[in-house]
């Protein structure tokens, strides 16, 4: 049998949500797929293009510390999620991607582990959707070097827009609807583990200003909201442009890639357009009618976009 997961990107709040303020996450139309069957014996093997390959009998599973190989991600799941069932049943898993790894921006890793517990679950029952989020936040957060709200997780396990907070933990459904997007990947490689804690130095040395930052943030948060269940994409845009310049110029998060994106997007004729997670590299999303695609594509010759939607539905 097969599953699946979105990915997904910040529409709005990326970074203030670690501070425990709302932000706005949706699941795209890239996902990852998990063909999961039983063994007759008691093996787990594993066979991901982007994760690697690996091979155990169960009673030789171990939880992993840290996370040195790509691989040691799904260990770390599948032995956690083995151990504390007691499941003696074998499984084979074989997945693929359509999000490209490397880049951040896109939840690469959320995704898998969506559509990975949404396998397992499949077969052994063990975990209610509404948990996902606890159950897989320690991986989500090894993953970031302890930094991560995980609040992705919610979208890929949800689907469609999903306003999130923690401090303490709330999602809220926004519905499931489909926009076009552009994703465009600036190809460089930004890691959150790096992000996180240069937002907290500058937090840490003026958290007067962060906080009004954060304060900003917020009202764009519940102006989206609105939008979204308006359906009113010119509004929705122009709250994308203005998280962007707060993450550009206040937060000191975007990238000249990113930023010059942005700008030729705007020019011709985006709703909205800004960077989307961590930042620093990674990834901006463009908020767009379906005629403005194509001339969008491209002018954005010089990074690699991918076309797709946003308020799909999430994994199953
Ligand atoms: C990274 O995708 C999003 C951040 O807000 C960090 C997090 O929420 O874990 C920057």
């Amino acid at each position: 049998m097969q599953t699946s997961a979105p990915g997904n990107i910040f529409l709005f709040g990326e970074h203030a949500v670690v501070y425990n303020r709302p932000g706005i996450i949706s699941a795209i139309g890239l996902r990852t797929y998990c063909e999961i069957e039983k063994n007759e014996d008691s093996l787990i093997n594993i066979y991901s293009e982007g994760y690697g390959e690996f091979s155990a009998k169960i009673e030789n599973l171990k939880p992993v510390g840290n996370y040195a190989e790509r691989i040691d991600l799904l260990c770390d799941l599948i032995s956690t999620y083995y151990r504390k069932f007691k499941i003696k049943e074998g499984v084979t898993l074989k997945i693929t991607s359509d999000i490209p790894k490397d880049s951040g921006g896109m939840s690469s890793s959320t995704a898998v582990l969506c559509s990975v517990l949404e396998g397992l679950n499949k077969i052994f029952q063990k975990v209610d959707k509404k948990d996902y989020y606890e159950f897989l936040l320690p991986f989500q957060k090894k993953i970031h070097g302890g930094n991560a709200s995980g609040v992705e997780l919610f979208s890929s396990t949800f689907g469609g827009y999903n306003k999130v907070r923690i401090g303490p933990v709330r999602c809220e459904n926004l519905g499931e609807l489909k926009l076009p997007i552009l994703i465009a990947d600036t190809e460089i490689e930004a890691k959150t583990s790096e992000t996180v804690p240069y937002v907290r130095n500058g937090w840490e040395k003026d958290k007067n200003s962060y906080e009004d930052i954060f304060y900003r943030i917020r009202q764009l948060v519940e102006e989206g909201k609105k939008a979204i269940k308006n359906h009113d994409l010119v509004v929705l845009g122009n709250l994308m442009i203005k998280n962007h310049e707060i993450l550009a110029k206040d937060l000191g998060v975007s990238h000249p890639k990113l930023n010059k994106m942005v700008e030729i997007a705007l020019e011709n004729g985006a709703y909205g357009a800004k960077l989307s997670g961590g930042g620093k590299g990674g990834a901006a999303i463009i908020l767009v009618s379906k005629e403005k695609e194509d001339k969008i594509i491209e002018k954005l010759n010089f990074c690699k976009v991918y076309k797709t939607e946003i308020g799909v539905n999430g994994c199953k």
